[in-house]
């Protein structure tokens, strides 16, 4: 039975006609007789109207999806009414044609699974009423779907990918590091203690007025970003990355946007023109920002892995730090965390960009995942309501308190002093830019500090014994 908390949301009753309107418009003819399992995925927690069906052992049979951003974009950010209306507006297209490009009919679906959890109340909303439709409508079982979960799993649908492994999720709301010990099981180990780093930079973008650069008015804030700081050099602005010296695995991305933020300001005046203008230097501001970001979240990831590996959390003979949510479709920071990865023997995956961002595939994704393991499958949606806050992320990871004075313990100043992070020439490409005897020193470094680890946890078992 699916916990309900304080901050649930009800329902809105939608109106009749919309049921028996689907009912009547859908006519897909099954191409053939399914024997796996089958989950159709709804996304509505944010500004993406998304569908898709998946089948048991992964294939992709249909999918659709209606991207906000434009719209949002227009309004410097998005407004939730104005996100729920689109999202009324478009959810039935984008089922029917997720199910139509399947050929699959709503009576062959195992189950119908739905993001229930984070996200904003209203566009959550239009989701799960639509579904409670089908699901009564059709009589199939229903799952609740955590949106960041569905993040995290993607990878298991496009990789052969075991538990336990580290996963990194940074997107528009979110920023955190987690172990994944099972499809439901996730150990906290690190979070951002205010804005998230998709959110940033965003924030960055609509300062610097990118909508009205002619190459990336269509683009998300961080899309743009990117796609800008291929032609800029960072060298021309020094962004240092935040809590340089904070021994845990948080994340801050607040003063990233403030310290951009009187940059921008300063070369406005420089450059004698108004706010809202494109300065000269933008595509030198983006790099910069895009580089602080990108060691930022290098190095936090860093100290996790260095800590999962001191205390034989990860398997060493194969270790898996897996990057998703709408910023690892990013490829600078792709490269940056690679680094941080090959220097500690474990492999990087990430989704490919387009299962990074927001999507139907993911949650019907996650859906099969807790068929197969049989959890949180509901028969009855009488009570079911949507969970908007953040804050309920903490009920569904399991938060690493007892470790965590382990975790302070793990030094990694070392490693962020050599840092190729810290170093290298021109523009886009970390690892190319990355002198190798730099790289030398930074493998060096972190065996260093590894033998450090290992040494230490010894001297503490021999005490044990000793004891
Ligand atoms: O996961 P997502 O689609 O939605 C949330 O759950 O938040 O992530 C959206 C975020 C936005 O902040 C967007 O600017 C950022 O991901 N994003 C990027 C890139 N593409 C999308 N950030 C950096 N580089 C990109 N290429
Ligand atoms: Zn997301």
């Amino acid at each position: 039975m699916l916990m309900l908390s304080k901050t649930a949301g009800a329902i809105p009753r939608p109106p009749r006609s919309n049921v028996r309107g689907f009912i009547r418009r859908f006519n897909v003819q099954p191409r053939a007789l399914f024997h796996h399992k089958l989950v159709l995925g709804i996304e509505t927690s944010c500004d993406d109207t998304a569908a898709a069906v998946v089948d048991e052992t992964g294939n992709v049979l249909g999918e659709a999806l209606h991207s906000q951003t434009e719209v949002h974009l227009k309004t410097g950010g998005i407004v939730p009414p104005v996100a729920q209306q689109l999202h009324r507006e478009n959810i039935q297209r984008i089922v029917e044609e997720a199910l139509s490009a399947s050929g699959v009919s709503p009576s062959d679906l195992s189950a119908i699974a739905t993001t229930i959890k984070p996200g904003l109340a209203l566009s959550l909303g239009v989701g799960l009423s639509f579904s409670v439709q089908l699901v009564n409508q059709f009589k199939k079982p229903f799952i609740p779907i955590h949106h960041m979960e569905a993040h995290a799993l993607t990878i298991r649908l496009t990789h052969k990918v075991g538990f336990p492994f580290l996963v990194l999720l940074i997107s528009g709301g979110h920023c955190l590091l987690a172990l994944v010990q099972s499809v439901s099981d996730f150990l906290l180990l690190g979070k951002s203690l205010d804005i998230a780093p998709g959110d940033m930079l965003d924030k960055v973008a609509r300062r610097l007025s990118l909508i009205k650069h002619p190459e990336c008015s269509t683009m998300s804030g961080g899309k743009a970003i990117e796609h800008l700081a291929k032609e800029g050099n960072r060298f021309h602005f020094t962004i240092n990355p935040p809590m340089q010296n904070a021994k845990n695995c948080d994340f801050s991305f607040t003063g990233l946007q403030h310290v951009t933020d009187k940059l921008i300001t300063h070369k406005e005046k420089e450059e004698g023109i108004e706010k809202g203008q494109i300065l000269s230097s933008a595509a030198d501001i983006a790099a910069a920002v895009q580089h602080a970001t990108a060691c930022h979240l290098a190095k936090r990831t860093h100290r996790a892995i260095l800590f999962c590996q001191q205390k034989n959390l990860l398997s060493p003979a194969n270790a898996v730090l897996v990057v998703s949510g709408g910023v690892a479709s990013n490829l600078y920071i792709r490269r940056a965390l690679e680094i941080v990865a090959n220097a500690t023997q474990c492999t990087l995956l990430c989704p490919p960009p387009r299962l990074c961002t927001d999507n139907g595939i993911m949650i019907a994704w996650n859906g099969i995942e807790r068929l197969r393991a049989g959890l949180g499958i509901l028969h009855d949606v009488e009570d079911i309501r949507y969970e908007p806050k953040a804050g309920e992320i903490v009920s569904w990871l399991r938060v690493l308190t007892a470790l965590t004075e382990d975790l302070d313990s793990v030094s990694s100043t070392h490693t962020v002093a050599h840092s190729p992070l810290n170093s290298g020439s021109r523009g886009a490409n970390i690892q190319t830019s990355m002198c190798s005897c730099t790289q030398t020193v930074y493998m060096r470094t972190v065996r260093h500090t590894l033998n450090i680890l290992n040494e230490k946890s010894k001297k503490k078992k021999k005490k044990k014994k000793k004891k």
